[in-house]
């Protein structure tokens, strides 16, 4: 399969960002946070700074294309929150598109041109059609696009060039700024898994997984965003996939895999799965295993051989929310998050911010701890039940780093940047409801 690489750092549109003008008047006064903050920090890139140390790289990485939903979703939660809590540092932000949309290219044409402005680099690459068009109709009564994007999961490494893979969705809405912490541990992958096996479409998803792999699904995986991945594991599991069905193209094996039957799938389950039975070594393991004996999770749900121990089923939490799954009206979650990004750090809070985060000077981010509350996925009850000691001190670590970082200037924390997001989504006639 051919790439198709296209990447947007140009000098030209570098220009043009340069030259893009922010209408701070656009702003209604009803907003009074919006108001509040003068200018736009410059942000430091990749280039010049280096305070995740490692060499690693990663690509946030999101399968998207130019719906009209997706849009709202992209632009409104994943962007606004990514400019806020996610660092160039870490890794840029990849798109994988559409190759044979005109609207996608032309969303990425418009999109490039405010990645200065956001302090993030984006990368597009675009991905065609697959060959074979059952491929779009295998989950019967799910659109073409979202066929399409289940497939693509298993060809990703294709599209991506950076030895990790920081997967997340449009809908993924950072709660906090993101610190290396969160990622690894060590020189491996954090994975954060839970015992959903309650839901009937854990079920399905696990046969899907036991054809594919040929192993039962050890955990929930789409629990989390980002499922941080190194790409080689995706081309190894497509690998072993190939071999495990006797098929020469993953495309064959996913068509008549996904055709079998009425099923429901999950491919970053299909694929963590494979992780933890082929390559458990690389990467760090957070199951959530509920209030269930070790021993009896390990007979119920693992492969004889495959066991979870008790260094797997340590508690970890979450840097983003789901946010179609997350029931938060009042955008409260938003409010807390950002008041605890800046609490005691050196950022001049402006009147209005200070005001809005009175409330909060004592809260405890507990949110962190979950990632819906439309279906239950959280850890509150699990583990920490009872709003333990070890949370609260997980927690004040975390917020311990995040405010180095901010200090430092990784993480500026500049709401002024929702307008550079605002303004790109008005190419698309998109209007984002206020944030905080
Ligand atoms: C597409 O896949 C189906 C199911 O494997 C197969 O029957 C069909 O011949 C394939 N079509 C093409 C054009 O390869
Ligand atoms: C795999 O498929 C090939 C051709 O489709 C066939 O010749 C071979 O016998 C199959 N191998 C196994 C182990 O089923
Ligand atoms: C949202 O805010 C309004 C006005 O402050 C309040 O009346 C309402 O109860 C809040 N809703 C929720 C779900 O918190």
């Amino acid at each position: 399969m051919k790439t198709f690489k296209f990447f947007a750092v140009m000098a030209i549109l570098g220009t043009a960002a340069y030259l893009f003008h922010i209408h701070s008047t656009n702003c209604g006064k009803t907003d009074p946070v919006h108001q509040s903050v003068s200018k736009i920090q410059p942000t430091t890139s990749r280039k010049t700074g280096h305070h995740f140390k490692d060499g690693l790289d990663m690509t946030l990485t999101v399968r998207m294309s130019s719906n009209a939903k997706l849009l709202k979703l992209f632009y409104c939660t994943m962007l606004r929150s990514l400019t806020l809590y996610w660092s160039g540092h870490l890794g840029n932000l990849g798109l994988i598109l559409d190759k044979e949309s005109k609207d996608d290219h032309k969303f990425a044409e418009n999109l490039q041109k405010y990645q200065k402005k956001l302090g993030i680099d984006i990368s597009f690459t675009y991905e065609p059609l697959p060959e074979n068009k059952s491929v779009l109709t295998v989950v019967k009564r799910r659109p073409h696009g979202y066929n399409r994007q289940l497939y693509s999961s298993f060809i990703m490494d294709e599209f991506i060039s950076t030895p990790i893979v920081a997967w997340t969705d449009t809908d993924g809405k950072f709660t906090t700024p993101v610190t290396r912490d969160n990622i690894f541990k060590g020189n491996k992958l954090r994975v954060k898994g839970m015992n959903t096996f309650q839901y009937h479409y854990i079920h399905r998803w696990s046969r899907f997984t036991e054809k594919m792999i040929g192993k039962h699904m050890p955990s929930d995986f789409m629990t989390y965003f980002p499922v941080y991945i190194w790409r080689d594991t995706i081309t190894h599991c497509r690998n072993y996939i190939l071999k495990h069905l006797n098929v020469s193209t993953i495309e064959e094996a996913y068509i008549r895999v996904g055709s079998t039957d009425s099923f429901q799938m999950s491919p970053v389950n299909t694929i963590m799965s494979y992780a933890y039975y082929f390559e458990k070594e690389r990467y760090d393991w957070h199951i959530d295993i509920g209030n269930v004996e070790l021993q009896k999770y390990n007979k119920l749900y693992l492969t004889p051989g495959h066991e979870l121990t008790s260094l797997d089923i340590t508690p970890d939490f979450h840097v983003t929310l789901h946010e179609k799954y997350y029931k938060d009206a009042n955008n409260t979650v938003n409010r807390q998050a950002y008041c605890a990004a800046v609490k005691n750090t050196v950022l001049k809070m402006e009147h209005n911010i200070k005001q809005m985060c009175e409330p909060f000077k004592t809260h405890v981010m507990w949110v962190l701890f979950e990632f819906c509350n439309k279906v239950r996925q959280e850890h509150l009850t699990t583990w920490c039940k009872n709003k333990n000691k070890h949370c609260i001190s997980m927690l004040k670590e975390h917020y311990d780093k995040t405010r180095q970082l901010v200090n430092k200037g990784v993480y500026n924390l500049d709401l002024k940047k929702f307008k550079v997001v605002e303004e790109a989504a008005n190419f698309h006639k998109i209007k984002c409801q206020p944030f905080l």
